[in-house]
């Protein structure tokens, strides 16, 4: 299948089942991408976008937009302080459960409404005391948070009613050096984010408009773009279904 047809722009499902049908390369299928590639993913946004030779004893990091905390408990063995922040309660919960106890037993879904037993655990290796989670919006966070040498916003901005609002806050979050990493599949969706306030994915004046260049012209006054790289990962939602995506990381400097 060519991948340079020009016939009418079809509605999204039938683009879908049209390469679910007739494509056997990209662009269905990612160049390259291995499935354990998509493994860990919290983990890769610590050991793949932080960098350590750059952070200060006692380094602080935040995470936000934590879900139920792994990046958080492995940004606390390079950072002796860590504030995990997420909207859901159900989540920050959990994530508390974990660092009280070190490990959590749930039901993952098989079919319907059968499930079997699993067991989330944190390595022992990791000083859970390190690690503080709280219920905040990152479009409303708390003024008295203080700076941070790391802020990771991993597949955040693109659930956030108003993306720019957020990153607005960023500049007074971070200490002049602090890094600051955003993921994110750009799955725009007015479900979360109402047109107007999309970052990218869309036509403007002729041009067409993607989410790094915007990111790059919000930030760049008070940062300097580090690198990007494809972040792929893995979600289970039942035995027989699973989304593959493929996150773009970005790394900046605070200036
Ligand atoms: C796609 S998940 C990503 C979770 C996690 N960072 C990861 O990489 O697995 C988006 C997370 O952002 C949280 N979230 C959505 N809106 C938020 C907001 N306004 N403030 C804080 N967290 C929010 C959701 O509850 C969810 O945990």
């Amino acid at each position: 299948m060519s991948s340079k047809t020009t016939s009418p722009r079809p509605i999204c499902a039938v683009a879908e089942y049209l390469l679910f049908h007739y494509c056997l390369t990209e662009p269905l299928v990612p160049a390259g991408l291995s499935l354990a590639a998509a493994l860990d993913f919290p983990v890769r946004c610590v050991t793949e976008c932080v960098d350590v030779s750059l952070l200060p004893a006692r380094a602080r990091a935040l995470d936000l937009g934590c879900a139920v905390g792994r990046a958080s408990f492995e940004l606390a063995r390079r950072c002796t302080e860590v504030v995990g922040i997420d909207y859901s309660d159900r989540f920050i919960k959990v994530a508390e459960h974990l660092k009280t106890n070190g490990s959590f037993l749930f039901g993952c879904v098989e079919q319907g409404d059968l499930s079997q037993p699993c067991q989330a655990v944190v390595s022992a290796e990791i000083d859970r005391r390190r690690v503080t989670f709280e219920q905040g919006d990152a479009l409303n966070l708390r003024p008295d948070l203080g700076r941070f040498d790391v802020v990771l916003m991993a597949n955040l901005i693109d659930r956030l009613r108003d993306p720019h609002q957020c990153l607005k806050r960023l500049p007074a979050l971070l200490n002049s050096g602090g890094q600051l990493i955003i993921t994110s599949p750009y799955t725009w969706l007015e479900d979360y984010t109402p047109r107007p306030n999309w970052l990218g994915g869309f036509e403007q004046f002729g041009r067409r408009i993607n989410t790094l260049d915007s990111l790059k012209d919000i930030l760049a006054p008070n940062f300097q773009f580090a690198f990007c790289q494809d972040m792929p990962f893995l979600i289970r939602e039942h035995a027989r279904k699973f989304q593959l995506c493929i996150a773009e990381a970005s790394i900046w400097l605070r200036k």
